[in-house]
């Protein structure tokens, strides 16, 4: 067992940039906690007994929608499926991608020259693609943990700079073929759609940024074109069959060398500051140096399209879609043809945002239009079930149209937009118009405002202060037009422990000691109109967490609010990402960071270097599964 020193991104950034204490808000915690009732039907809080009471598991069992039985909480160093499931491993990190590139060596956990050639870290947001017969999916590949990569160092960091590189390359995405052979689903070495994408590939920036002086460098003077993407967190699928990579965390990789040089106040909003997560990076790329290069974040935080059928196409990041911490980008071709994306800013108290394109989608259109000329909106929830979206344009900011795209959490501060409890996924319900977003939860709320000064109220569907639980809140446009101004929202679930609580910690009615989680991140919904839930939590099973066990996926019914625990991954990952086959038969899921505190050694178990890996769940007898 190791100790990691490693803190959370969050945690970093708030010893970077300590958010001031207010304690205006002693007053606000006492009326959200006095609160109770303030949500109708499955959504009132309540005790469990309620629940069982009036829907005993037998009636659930003959109306469930879930082919699946619930598996229990688990703190194994393996993962739990449903009985008549199987779990195959598909690809982990470090698999290499071509012949020539050697396999991956515990020892020494690689170079960075076999890292590059080799399946990335950190698995996250993943797309399917079908393409003349191939199937290919797109994986983020969102960081490393020190204590991992440079497991093999005294002291888990990097001695050399070979060693950062490494850690570089194992950032980023990868695009690998898929095929199904008698020993289930596989990678396909060498096919020519394999490809890494990494913080060293060149991309075009377009949208109303592109050229704007923020965003010049030395190196780039035209402002036009980035070198990398990293940090990509949730992805996205475009209508025409584009992947979306969502950069979330970028501004831990930037570093000064003047500990005490000071960024200006947009980069503090942001979380850029003197000091990196670890990584290194300024060490060998003085772009990461923030004090030679101020302009340098500004060229990241975006979406970033990828296209997965071309190996030699320029990824493009679309700054029309905003800079912030990205989670993912669920697009939406609205009912008058127009492209709506539902966007997530993964910080305590930042925003949701949706973007709603000028022109409309029909096969064969310009694409790069619609990601270029849009509006942006941030989300303004009122605590009456109404809500509305504020759009950020020159008019209602003050700002200018390149300035949105760039200092986009500022315009939405300036607006007034709902401070929310970290916007994780977003998911759009198939069969109707509705959307869901984790809020995976905030420790801050109604007790420290957000890094821009706004103050968050425990209200609307941020309802509970020092949130450690999360929620899932969703929506519906005014008139089933995901273009329109107002929508109406109630929250899905609140997640808690009744084990342990009986007031609204314990979480909604849904909310049972068996199938109890906290933080829900992955939110992706099936073709049938099942939402799955994957959790990235609290994972101690202790205290306020008890009976909740390791990370875990789990299947939501929008229409009964039944939610019931499918999956459960091994020891300190988290599951993330999520896509079926072709045929539904199999589902790919996401198992990242294993053992990011020390304590795993999945999935080849001894004493082996635990790895991220994406599984393909599927059913014995070949079913469709969920
Ligand atoms: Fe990378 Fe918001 O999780
Ligand atoms: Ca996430
Ligand atoms: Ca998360």
């Amino acid at each position: 067992m190791t100790q990691s020193d490693e803190i959370s991104f969050d945690a970093f950034d708030e010893l970077q940039s300590p958010r001031p204490e207010d304690t205006e808000f002693d007053a606000v915690v006492q009326k959200a906690l006095s609160r109770r009732g303030f949500m109708g039907g499955v959504l009132a809080l309540g005790s469990v007994a309620t629940l069982g009471a009036t829907l005993p598991s037998a009636s659930r069992a003959a109306t469930s929608r879930f082919a699946f039985e619930a598996v229990a909480a688990s703190t194994e160093d393996s993962i739990t499926v449903p009985a008549g499931y199987k779990a195959d491993i598909v690809v982990r990190w470090g698999d290499p991608m071509w012949s020539g590139a050697p396999e991956f060596d515990d020892s020494t956990r690689g170079t960075a020259a076999a890292q590059a050639r080799a399946f990335g870290d950190n698995i996250d947001g993943m797309e399917i693609f079908h393409h003349q017969g191939h199937i290919l999916i797109t994986v983020n590949n969102e960081y490393t943990n020190r204590s991992i990569i440079w497991g093999n160092r005294p002291d888990a960091k990097p001695e050399t700079d070979d060693d950062i590189e490494k850690g570089m390359m194992a950032h980023g995405v990868s695009v690998i073929e898929l095929a199904h052979g008698d020993s289930g689903w596989a990678m396909v070495k060498n096919s020519p759609f394999n490809r890494r994408i990494t913080p060293r590939t060149e991309m075009e920036i377009t949208g109303p940024a592109r050229g704007h002086a923020l965003l010049q460098t030395a190196a780039d003077p035209e402002g036009a074109t980035a070198i990398g993407t990293w940090n990509n967190c949730g992805s996205g699928q475009t209508p025409w069959g584009t992947y979306l990579a969502c950069e979330e965390n970028f501004n831990g990789y930037f570093s000064a060398t003047d500990k005490d040089h000071k960024v200006s106040a947009e980069l503090k909003r942001y979380g850029v500051s003197s000091k990196d997560w670890g990584y290194g990076w300024a060490n060998i790329d003085d772009r990461f140096n923030v004090e030679h290069n101020p302009n340098e974040p500004n060229r990241a935080g975006y979406v970033v399209e990828i296209d997965p059928r071309d190996p030699t196409s320029t990824p493009k990041k679309r700054t029309a879609l905003g800079r912030f911490k990205h989670e993912n980008a669920e697009c939406v071709i609205n009912q008058d043809g127009r492209l709506v994306i539902y966007m997530g800013d993964d910080e305590r108290g930042e925003f949701l945002y949706r973007y709603v394109s000028d022109g409309v989608f029909s096969p064969g259109v310009d694409t790069d239009d619609l990601m270029e000329n849009g509006t942006l909106y941030a989300a303004k929830f009122h605590d009456s079930g109404a809500g509305e979206w504020l759009a950020l344009t020159p008019e209602t900011t003050g700002m200018s149209a390149a300035e949105i795209c760039i200092h986009t959490r500022i315009a939405a501060s300036s607006v007034g937009a709902t401070t929310m409890d970290r916007p994780e996924w977003v998911a759009a319900n198939p069969t109707k118009a509705e959307v869901y977003c984790a809020l995976t939860n905030n420790k801050n709320r109604s007790i420290k405002p957000n890094a821009g000064g706004d103050l968050t109220p425990a209200t609307g569907p941020n309802p509970r202060a020092e949130n450690n639980y999360g929620q899932i809140v969703r929506w519906r446009p005014n008139g089933s037009d995901h273009t329109a101004t107002g929508f109406a929202w109630d929250l899905y679930v609140l997640a808690g422990n009744p084990t342990v609580h009986d007031d609204a910690y314990a979480g909604s009615k849904n909310i049972m000691p068996d199938n109890m989680f906290n933080s829900p991140d992955g939110l992706v919904f099936d073709s049938t109109g099942l939402l799955w839930i994957q959790t990235d939590g609290n994972y101690s099973n202790a205290e306020g967490f008890a009976g909740q066990g390791n990370n875990q996926m789990l299947a939501g019914d929008p229409v009964t609010g039944e939610i019931r625990r499918f999956l459960v991954g091994p020891s300190e990952c988290e599951v993330t990402g999520l896509c079926w086959s072709p045929d539904r038969r199999t589902m790919f899921v996401g198992i990242q960071h294993p053992g990011e505190r020390g304590n795993s050694h999945w999935p080849a178990g001894g004493t082996s270097v635990p790895r991220s890996a994406v599984i393909a769940v599927s059913r014995e007898d070949g079913g469709l599964v969920g």
